[in-house]
């Protein structure tokens, strides 16, 4: 067994290098002894989004950087953006399956990100019995074959399968008290989205919920778990790819639709996100739906 940091960039999720820039990537990593997959994943930054990752043969052996702990079959974790990762099969197991999600959030799913089983920073649920571990196993495959079908919404319909899965690991988490998030955080992930054509400062933003600016900012990046300008652009990026998949409005348009009056650097901040830019982006869908894979 050995370890690999990643640093290049290739086009295999499961070997090291590869760029996620996607809101969602899903996949299984079937690490067998010896196999060219038997080696640590190493990211000591962790990652831009968050990670699910079940279990579904052998065993994984996890790191928190000062303590290490096994998972086994049903067994499923919620690793938190820039966080750490490193894990890779366990030596007492000939085998770790498992499957996994990358995915960046949608606002309102924050909530049942807190997870309240865990392990230092990672959640961590075990299913309660075979049947949930089937249901589970199916919906993280389903995410996934979503996810790759090249239909055109298909990164939506994935999230709502995504969705579906958070709220029954909610249901699963037998430490879940259920908690609720600040009515002036979440009014102020209603206004910037109600507003997204403005360029609002967070001084307004957070007069209209009537907090001083430093308050919303820490608030916020405490309850939602990222800055907020930050959260803004991730929402700005989201919506112009449904606009751009949807609609037949110019990439200016798109732009300006989401708060971007400068096409330039509408584009930057979009191929920022996604590696590509806002026309590709455009023609690779329309190319997919064109060709009748729908
Ligand atoms: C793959 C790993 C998997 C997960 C995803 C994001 O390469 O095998 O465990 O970390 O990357």
């Amino acid at each position: 067994m050995y370890q690999r940091i990643e640093t290049d960039t290739q086009s295999n999720p499961l070997l090291p290098g590869y760029r996620f820039k996607s809101y969602l990537v899903a996949g299984l990593t079937p690490i067998d002894a010896g196999r060219e997959l038997d080696f640590f994943i190493d990211r000591p930054k962790g990652m831009r989004g968050y990670i699910l990752n079940l279990t579904i043969e052998g065993q994984g052996e996890i790191s928190d950087g000062t303590q290490t702990f096994h998972c086994h079959p049903g067994d499923v974790l919620l690793f938190p953006p820039d966080k750490l990762h490193y894990y890779g099969r366990a030596k007492e197991s000939s085998c770790w399956h498992h499957r996994w999600i990358y995915f960046c959030p949608r606002a309102y799913w924050i909530d049942w990100l807190e997870w309240y089983s865990r392990k230092q920073f990672i959640g961590y649920i075990s299913l309660s019995n075979s049947h949930v571990f089937d249901e589970f196993d199916e919906l993280f495959h389903s995410i996934e074959l979503t996810q790759q079908s090249g239909r055109r919404l298909s990164e939506e319909l994935s999230m709502n399968l995504l969705e579906r899965l958070l709220l029954r690991c909610m249901e699963e988490d037998p430490k879940n008290p259920q908690k609720i998030m600040d009515p002036r955080i979440i009014e102020a992930c209603q206004f910037i989205t109600n507003n997204m054509s403005n360029t609002l400062s967070v001084d307004e933003i957070a007069h209209h919920v009537c907090l001083s600016a430093s308050r919303l900012t820490h608030l916020f990046r405490e309850q939602v778990g990222i800055n907020i300008l930050r959260w803004r652009e991730d929402q700005r990026v989201m919506r112009a790819k449904l606009l751009l998949q949807t609609t037949q409005d110019s990439i200016g348009n798109v732009g300006r639709r989401v708060g971007y009056d400068d096409q330039l650097y509408f584009s930057r901040v979009f191929r920022k996100h996604s590696g590509i830019s806002p026309s590709e982006y455009r023609s690779h869908h329309s190319h997919l739906s064109y060709a009748g894979i729908e």
